[in-house]
């Protein structure tokens, strides 16, 4: 079987919800895709941050196919050992002491919505989030979403979510009133062309949220697990939510999700307020195990800060190289982005086609940057490889 038929059978029975790259992917290891062609690929999307310690990475390999001989799934009416385990690592290295687990990023945010609503007590359930955000596909994290585009076609969303303009501390303040409960942000926003929320902005909403008496919430879907050259993207900022959700890297390509929070939160979830049939899975949370595990080794973030900082470099060359398409570079760790001028966003699209067709895969993120998110554990050579190739497509496109 070939790209061509994996291609044509996908089209005729897959619902329309994806544009894909023309290609079956059949295999990974590393920073490297196969495809059903043969095609090898330079993998600097990791399933959009999920494959961080990259693809098949042989320690969450093995803990996946030991657990799955010992136990697959028994429901959360018993407690689990990997479960467990991988709570009390999330809580040892995080301001949190407690976690609930899911299945995704959409579902974590879910759960921190409803704990922000149940633990504010009646006739409080607003939550402010930013424009450019992106929280998820479900009703409640696209209503959180503050990106139109995302509303159209599904209205009326639930009630219970505003908007505040990205980096505007007073107008975030002047939306809140007696029903907001929380404030929900991404302390580095991926999907809308990485974009930082500045230091002293964050600052500042932990300062308003304090003054107010709500929640701040860290979306760290994306951001958590290593992504941006620290365990969790919040120790870089000088400031602690009350609730982070992880989802993505979690599990290194498993699905799973997590909602951390502390304990004085946390006591109004009670038995039958909210749950999850696959949560926390035994499979699922046995690969988080052994993914924490790894990035928790010694020098893992030294080395990822080295690795970065020469990507970075790298990224501000092409930057300079050509001005007339990209203005800068922006994002942490290996969650970077080059970010387009006028010109260079019309032809966005087209660089990452021309990419591909070298075997580099990269995105466009939010029509403004072309984003990078290889696995944290990318080779010097491998961002060279990309970077040439960048290069190329930019000189012959521009
Ligand atoms: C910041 C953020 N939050 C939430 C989500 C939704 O995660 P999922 O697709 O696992 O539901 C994403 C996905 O891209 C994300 O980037």
């Amino acid at each position: 079987m070939k790209n061509s038929d994996w291609i044509a059978r996908g089209e005729a029975v897959f619902a329309g919800t994806y544009s894909r790259f023309p290609a079956a992917i059949v295999r990974g290891e590393g920073c490297r895709l196969w495809d059903a062609d043969g095609k090898e690929y330079l993998d600097f999307l990791s399933g959009i941050a999920v494959c961080s310690l990259g693809h098949c990475h042989p320690v969450v390999t093995e803990a996946i196919c030991k657990q799955a001989q010992k136990l697959l799934h028994v429901s959360n009416l018993f407690y689990t050992e990997p479960q467990t385990e991988l709570a009390e690592l999330l809580t040892t290295h995080s301001f949190a002491d407690r976690v609930f687990m899911c299945n995704s990023g959409a579902e974590a945010n879910e759960a921190a919505i409803k704990l922000a609503r149940i633990y504010s007590g009646e006739g409080r359930y607003e939550v402010i989030s930013l424009t450019g955000s992106f929280h998820g596909r479900t009703l409640a994290t696209v209503a959180a979403t503050g990106q139109p585009k995302f509303h159209k076609g599904f209205e009326p969303l639930p009630a219970g979510f505003v908007h505040a303009e990205f980096g505007e501390p007073q107008e975030l303040e002047r939306l809140i009133n007696a029903k907001t409960c929380a404030v929900l942000c991404e302390p580095l926003q991926g999907e809308s062309g990485v974009r930082p929320l500045p230091a002293d902005y964050l600052l500042e909403l932990r300062k308003i949220c304090d003054q107010h008496g709500l929640l701040l919430i860290f979306d760290e879907v994306q951001t958590g697990v290593g992504r941006t050259g620290s365990l969790f993207a919040y120790e870089q900022t000088g400031v602690i939510p009350d609730i982070m959700t992880l989802a993505k890297a979690l599990a290194n390509g498993l699905p799973i999700g997590a909602m951390l929070t502390r304990t004085e939160i946390a006591a109004a979830f009670t038995p039958g307020t909210h749950a999850s049939t696959f949560g926390g899975n035994p499979v699922a949370a046995a690969a988080g195990v052994a993914v924490l595990k790894t990035m928790l080794t010694e020098h893992f973030f030294t080395d990822l800060g080295k690795r970065s900082s020469y990507f970075v470099k790298q990224l501000q060359e092409l930057a300079q190289q050509f001005p007339q398409l990209c203005t800068g570079v922006r994002g942490r760790g290996m969650l970077l982005g080059l970010v387009l001028t006028e010109q260079g966003i019309a032809l966005g699209m087209e660089i990452v086609r021309r990419m591909f067709e070298r075997g580099l895969l990269i995105n466009f993120a939010g029509m403004q940057a072309l984003r990078f998110i290889p696995p944290l554990t990318v080779s010097r050579e491998d961002i060279d490889t990309v970077i040439k190739g960048l290069r190329e497509v930019l000189a012959e496109i521009g």
